[in-house]
Parts: C-alpha cells; sequence; structure tokens
C-alpha cells in the first residue's frame, strides 16, 4: 500500500484501461488478505447484514468478480462486483475511459463490458461464505429485447452467492436504460426483481444522481411500495460541473471529486423523500474521512467508492476508516451507527 506513491506514476503514464486491467492482473497475483474484522466503533447492521466497516469498493471496478477478495483484503467492508449482465457483451468502443487527473475525476462510458453472469457466478461459488460481504450488481444487455427479464434472470443467477442484489438502472452508458427509473418502468421492474428474488438476500437499489425533484419523489415512493432494501445513491452524473481537465468534453459518466456537492445533495434528497423508511448507501465524490462522515451524518448507514482508489490506491479504505474514527470521538460518538441522519435535514 505505501507502495502506491512509486507505482502511481507508471500506472499514469498508460491509458486509463489498460492501468485498470494490468491492476486487476496484479492484484490476482497477491495471496488474498483477511477480510477486514469488525471493528465495535465502524461496525453497523443494515439490511439484516453485519458490516464489519462502512466503506465499501463501487460496483465497475471489480466488473467479473476476480479480485474481491483481495479488496476485502485491503480493509474495504464490503466489495460490490458488476455490473453483470446476463450475456457477455463487449462494451463501448475504446477509448472509453478517461482519467481527468487535474479534477481528481474520471470520466467513462464503458457500456456494461463483462463476462457475463456465468463466469462472474462460477467464481463467486469457490468463494467461502464467511468470507466478509460481497455484494451483486446487476444489469441488462444493451441489445436484450427484454430488460426487465435481464434484471430477474441476473437475481435469480446470483441468488445463492450474493450477500446483497444492487439493481442497477442508473448507469448513462446503455442507451435507454435509466428510462427504468420511470416510475411505470421502475415498479414493474421492481415487481419483477422482488419476485425473483423470493426469500433471497436484500435487494438494493442504484440510482442517477441527475433526477429532478419530482423524479426523486416518484423513485422514493416506488421503492418504498416494492420494499427495496435500500438505496445506492449515486451512479456517475452526466452532467458536467467545472472541470480543468482536457478530457472534460468526453461523453460518459463523471464521477471523483466533481460529483461530490451533486451526491451529497441527492442524499439529503432521498432522505427527504424516503422520510428514514429505508437505508441509504452514500458514493460518488468520497475521497476522506471528512466527506464519508459528512455523507453518514446526511443519513447514509454505508459508503461506497470507486475513483478515490484511482487517486489513492488500495489503502484508502483504512485510511477513510481511521479518520471516521477520529472524527467520530471529536463528535462524540461512541459508535458510527449512532452517528446516522444526525445532520438536521434542511
Ligand atoms: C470506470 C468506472 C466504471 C463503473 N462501472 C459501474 C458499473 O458497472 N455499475 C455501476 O453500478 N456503477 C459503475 N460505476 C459507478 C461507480 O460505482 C460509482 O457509483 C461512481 O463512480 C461514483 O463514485 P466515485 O466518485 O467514488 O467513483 C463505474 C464507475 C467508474 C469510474
Amino acid at each position: 500500500m505505501a507502495l502506491y506513491p512509486l507505482v502511481r506514476p507508471l500506472a499514469f503514464a498508460l491509458d486509463a484501461e489498460r492501468a485498470h486491467r494490468l491492476t486487476i492482473r496484479a492484484l490476482k497475483m497477491l495471496p488474498a488478505g483477511q477480510p477486514a474484522e469488525a471493528d465495535p466503533a465502524l461496525s453497523i447492521q443494515v439490511a439484516g447484514l453485519d458490516f464489519p466497516n462502512a466503506v465499501g469498493l463501487a460496483a465497475g471496478f471489480d466488473k467479473d468478480a476476480e479480485v474481491f477478495r483481495e479488496m476485502l483484503g485491503f480493509g474495504f467492508g464490503f466489495v460490490e462486483i458488476g455490473t453483470v449482465t446476463p450475456v457477455p457483451q463487449a462494451g463501448n468502443p475504446k477509448p472509453r475511459l478517461f482519467r481527468l487527473a487535474e479534477d481528481r475525476a474520471v470520466i467513462n462510458r464503458m457500456g456494461f463490458n463483462n463476462r457475463g453472469q456465468a463466469a462472474a457466478l462460477a467464481r463467486l461459488q469457490k468463494r467461502s461464505r464467511r468470507g466478509g460481504i460481497v455484494g451483486v450488481n446487476i444489469g441488462a444487455n444493451k441489445d436484450s429485447p427484454d430488460r426487465v427479464a435481464d434484471y430477474a434472470a441476473g437475481v435469480r443467477a446470483m441468488l445463492g452467492v450474493a450477500d446483497y442484489l444492487s439493481v442497477n438502472i442508473s448507469s448513462p452508458n446503455t442507451p435507454g436504460l435509466r428510462g427504468l427509473q420511470d416510475k411505470g418502468a421502475l415498479d414493474e421492474l421492481l415487481a419483477a426483481v422482488i419476485e425473483a428474488r423470493g426469500a433471497g438476500p436484500p435487494v438494493f437499489l442504484k440510482v442517477a444522481p441527475d433526477l429532478d425533484a419530482e423524479a426523486i419523489d416518484d423513485v422514493a415512493r416506488v421503492a418504498i411500495h416494492r420494499k427495496v432494501d435500500a438505496l445506492i445513491i449515486a451512479n456517475t452524473t452526466v452532467s458536467r460541473p467545472v472541470l480543468r481537465s482536457p478530457h472534460r468534453e468526453q461523453a460518459g459518466g463523471l464521477s471523483g471529486a466533481p460529483l461530490k456537492a451533486l451526491a451529497l445533495e441527492r442524499l439529503r434528497d432521498f432522505r427527504r423523500a424516503t422520510g428514514g423508511a429505508m437505508p441509504l448507501i452514500a458514493v460518488g465524490g468520497i475521497e476522506n474521512g471528512v466527506d464519508a462522515f459528512d455523507r453518514i451524518r446526511a443519513g447514509a448507514s454505508l459508503v461506497q467508492l470507486y475513483t478515490a482508489l484511482v487517486y489513492q490506491g488500495p489503502g484508502v479504505a483504512q485510511a477513510i476508516n481511521a479518520e471516521l474514527k477520529r472524527l467520530m470521538a471529536l463528535e462524540g460518538f461512541a459508535r458510527l451507527t449512532d452517528a446516522v441522519g444526525t445532520e438536521r435535514p434542511g
């Protein structure tokens, strides 16, 4: 981990996607560490699952479930693999992944490149059930004639291996996908997903940060009605706050530091809209303990990150957890659970 400052310039000299591929390959050669021990101050129960700490790895880094053990070994409290689709797909033409180093950001238009459910399932089946919390993020194939059926198939395929399922209807890189957030379509989708889940693991719904007030209310109402177990707020944004990098005009979803304010605002919106009816999971621009603590006080029970891993390396989870503990002590919280939602709603 202390090596990352040395490795980063080498990785950043490469095309971003090549660097990612090499990183996954290198991680696969590591001896898998032990999943994080539950820390009494940081552990938290969400949707019936006992998270050893609240800092998770967001979807998209380990799309094919290749390195979840290794990432758990770096101290992440949970890892979300995927997005996986029923049939393998190549995704969009390259280049499709851009580092905006000046902005501590990334733009991606990967388009759900993945090797499909069967490949991920085979890897997940080899894991010991006691080895940390692994969520499976499911999506639909770009050319699928029936996207709802794709999600239901994803749920059924992963029932035996996922600690939780995450329904991703918020990627900006599959045309029309975000239309599933419209209330009629969402209701139909969630009905199918919840039925397919049966007595299986909790179902989380991952939403976009680019929703207006009416859409937020609709999504919240449908999610409550269909008894979704938690909301993940949020995916990448198609908006473009002020950016400095020459890549700022690239099409795709923006993540990292410039997403921070928007993702926090959406978290607050969804807290208001759900009125505490379900747990919230915050993601988007979280880089340090202050960011994580802000989200927790704004109502998040868990946080996730991806882009901060690119810029800070795999020590980021442990660094955030250490800082969280310090902030909690300063503010007089003995347990993270006690800090959730302590910010006064605006
Ligand atoms: C390269 C890349 C690929 C991603 N792929 C997925 C994906 O397959 N499914 C998904 O739900 N989110 C995906 N995301 C979104 C992240 O999970 C996360 O919601 C978003 O990046 C905001 O968090 P961050 O600012 O910490 O990166 C991806 C993000 C990046 C940067």
